[in-house]
Formats: structure tokens, sequence, C-alpha cells
């Protein structure tokens, strides 16, 4: 079987990554309550630094009105440099890139997390999913110019701290998404109406952040993750985030889906059964790479997301049950990868306690533990869990 993907990748700007397996962003649920980093993280990204060609982390929020849920990193201020620092010298064994995954959840936030405060967004619209989602404050034309300098001042912060790149989460019906989003988007000034008026907050901060990408002295990568569909009327839909792929291609390093598994058509269309990551691979080719993810478990899952025409194959869940991976299967013993998790393991797997218990509560059918005879096979034909937040958290 080929194994493509274990050759390496150059960017346009000079990066060189040894492999084409990405660690998909994972919150670890672990950082201290203002989102310091805290060592049983640092233990869980050692533990799998040295395979993956890039390691995305779990997402950090660029301030403190865009905290989504406990145990968030956080990449807000000066002070929390140093821990993150310690997490990419984690992850950068054996030429292991470091990506820190930057956020604001927007909406998708509560007065709880926020100590008190109503959550921002685009409009004052609540989420449809979960049911009980509060209704946000739409945020003022100074406070989006706020944001638009906190991803570029997070961005030079991670930079600071040895990341070689930065993502951008736009997706899972976050901030940067609910901008784009005709749901959460009603706004009728410079940023808001058709289209083209939503890309505007996304294009914005795009380019700040590009701006502080182009000051750090090596090469920095920045990527951008969309979701292709929302189900909510109105909502996105393909031709939309099509659209969009299209208008970033030449502005960003990378592009990273947010699906369940790699082989998903459209949610919305049944009728059409083309997988979304070739409609995707139509717009990157040529451009820029794209990373595929979603439900890839063996080494013929990660060359079947490269054959359907993206660049990069991301692993989420597999690499919380088997951080040796990439190592197993260059050394053509793919027969020995772990693709169910044993609640024995936990502490050799180095997945912090809190994250434990994330995995039960939330992912108990989808993360294949062992032990539990219901777990359905992937995410097939549905949104993933992190895609739609259907869970309260
Ligand atoms: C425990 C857990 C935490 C996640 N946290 C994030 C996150 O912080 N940012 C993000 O973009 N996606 C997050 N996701 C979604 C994953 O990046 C990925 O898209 C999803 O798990 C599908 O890939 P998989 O089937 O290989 O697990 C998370 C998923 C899991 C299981």
């Amino acid at each position: 079987m080929d194994t493509n993907f274990l050759t390496p990748y150059r960017f346009h700007n000079g990066l060189t990554v040894k492999n084409r397996i990405v660690m998909a962003p994972m919150t670890t649920m672990t950082s201290f309550h203002n989102g310091m980093v805290t060592t049983d993280e640092v233990a869980y990204y050692a533990r799998r630094g040295g395979g993956p060609g890039l390691i995305i982390t779990g997402v950090a929020n660029v301030e403190a009105s865009g905290k989504g849920f406990e145990g968030e990193l956080s990449v807000a201020s000066d002070a929390m440099i140093p821990g993150l620092a310690r997490v990419a010298a984690a992850i950068h064994q054996d030429g292991t890139r470091a990506i820190l995954q930057i956020f604001h959840a927007g909406r998708k936030s509560n007065h709880k997390i926020l100590r008190g405060e109503q959550p921002l967004s685009a409009s004052a619209v609540a989420a449809e999913y979960p049911a009980d989602s509060e209704v946000p404050r739409a945020m003022t034309a100074a406070e989006i110019d706020q944001l638009i300098a906190d991803f570029a001042a997070a961005t030079r912060r991670a930079a600071a701290a040895g990341f070689d790149g930065v993502e951008l989460h736009g997706a899972n019906t976050y901030l940067l998404q609910q901008f784009l989003s005709p749901h959460a988007n009603r706004r009728t000034d410079q940023w808001g109406g058709d289209l083209t008026r939503r890309m505007a907050l996304p294009l914005a901060v795009i380019a700040a952040v590009k701006q502080a990408a182009a000051a750090v002295e090596r090469p920095f990568i920045v990527g951008y993750r969309l979701s292709p569909e929302e189900i909510e009327t109105p909502g996105l839909r393909l031709a939309d985030t099509l659209a969009f792929a299209t208008a970033i291609r030449d502005l960003v390093d990378y592009l990273h889906l947010s699906m369940g598994s790699y082989k998903r058509s459209s949610l919305n269309d049944k009728q059409d059964t083309q997988p979304l990551l070739a409609k995707f691979a139509a717009i990157t080719a040529g451009h820029l790479p794209l990373i595929g993810v979603g439900s890839i478990e063996r080494p013929a899952d990660a060359q079947a997301t490269l054959d359907l025409g993206a660049d990069f194959a991301a692993l989420g869940r597999e690499l919380i049950r088997e951080p040796n991976w990439v190592q197993k299967v260059a050394a053509g013993d793919a027969a020995s990868l772990r693709v169910k998790l044993s609640p024995a393991d936990m502490a050799e797997l180095a997945i912090p306690p809190v994250m434990q218990d994330y995995l039960r509560e939330s992912f108990g059918e989808v993360i294949h533990f062992t032990t539990n005879a219901r777990a359905v096979a992937d995410y097939q034909a549905q949104l993933a869990p992190m895609e739609g937040f259907e869970k309260k958290l």
C-alpha cells in the first residue's frame, strides 16, 4: 500500500515538514483557570511530539471575552508566553512542527464561563445548538477593531513562544465563523450583509495576522480552519464556504477542514455524494495545501485522504489512543496500532485526568473505549461533537 503521507512537504515560505500526518487540534481542558499552561498539558504534548509532521494545539483564546470553556488555553497576554514555550518545546522533538490554534468563542460561551459577562458575537442572536444557548451582545465597531488587534498580538506571542505558526480557528461555529454565517451575523454595517460583506471580518483578521507573521524572522505559517456547512436555516452552505476558500486561498498558508469523516459528503444536500474533501481540493490545488480530517485510524485512511486531494491527513482521536502512530507505521508495524482506548492505559498515554473525564462525558460513544460496546464507528453523515457543540460542556 502507498504511504505517501510519510513524505516531506515544503511550504511556500520555506518551512519544511517531515511528513503529511498532522495532529488535529484537541483541547485538553487542562489549562489553569486563567488559561496558563499546566505541567500535565506539557506532558501530554511531549508524549505525542516526534511522530507527526505538524502538531496543532488545542484552541487558545486571544482575549478573555473569547473564552469558550473551562481549562482552555489562553494567549491573551504576554504572561502566557513562558507556558506556551514549554508546549512548543515539548512538541519540537525529532523535527515535529508546532502550530498554536487561536480563536474567540463568541456566542459559543456563556456568562458562567465569562465570570458574569454576556457573550459577544456579530449580532444578538443565540445559537440554535445547544437549545439553551445564551443571547450574545452584538460587538461594537471598537470591539471589532480590538479583536483584530488581539489576533495579531496572539500571533506575535505564538512566535515569541517558539511556535512555527498559528491556525485561525474559523470552524466549529466560533466567532470567525459567526461573522461569516448568515445565522449569527445580521449586521448592517461594514461587517455584515451579503456573503462578501460577511467575509470582511475574517479577511481583516487574516490580514492583521499575516502582517504579524511577516515580522517574524523565520518561516512562520498561518493556517485557516473552517467548517464546510451549517445545518440551521439561515446558515452557511457549501457554496458559501467554497467561495470563502477561493477568497483566502492565496492569503493563508494552508486550509484545514473540520469534519467528522474524511469521506463525508454534504450534510444539507443528500443528492450530492461527492466527498467534500474533493470539492475543496479542486479549489486549493496549485494554491495552498489542504488538510483533510475525520475518523482517520489506519494507514489506508490516511492514504485515502491524500488520494481525495488533501496534502495532509490530520488525526485527532487516533493520536490520543496511539501517540506512536507515525513511528509504528514507518517501521512497518501497523498491526500494533491501538485503535481503541483502554481506561487502564490513560496514565501511560499521558492523558491528563481532566481530559480523561471530558473524553468519558463528551466523547464516550466516539472515542472507542475498549469497555464501551455501544461505540459508533465514526462521525460519518453527522456533525462531529466539536463541530456543532450539541453537548453542553
Ligand atoms: C477531545 C477533543 C477535543 C477537540 N478540541 C478541538 C479544538 O480545540 N479545536 C478544534 O478545531 N477542533 C477540536 N476537536 C475536533 C478535532 O480537531 C477533529 O476535527 C475531530 O476530532 C475529528 O477528527 P478525528 O475523527 O480524527 O478525531 C476536538 C476533538 C476532540 C475529540
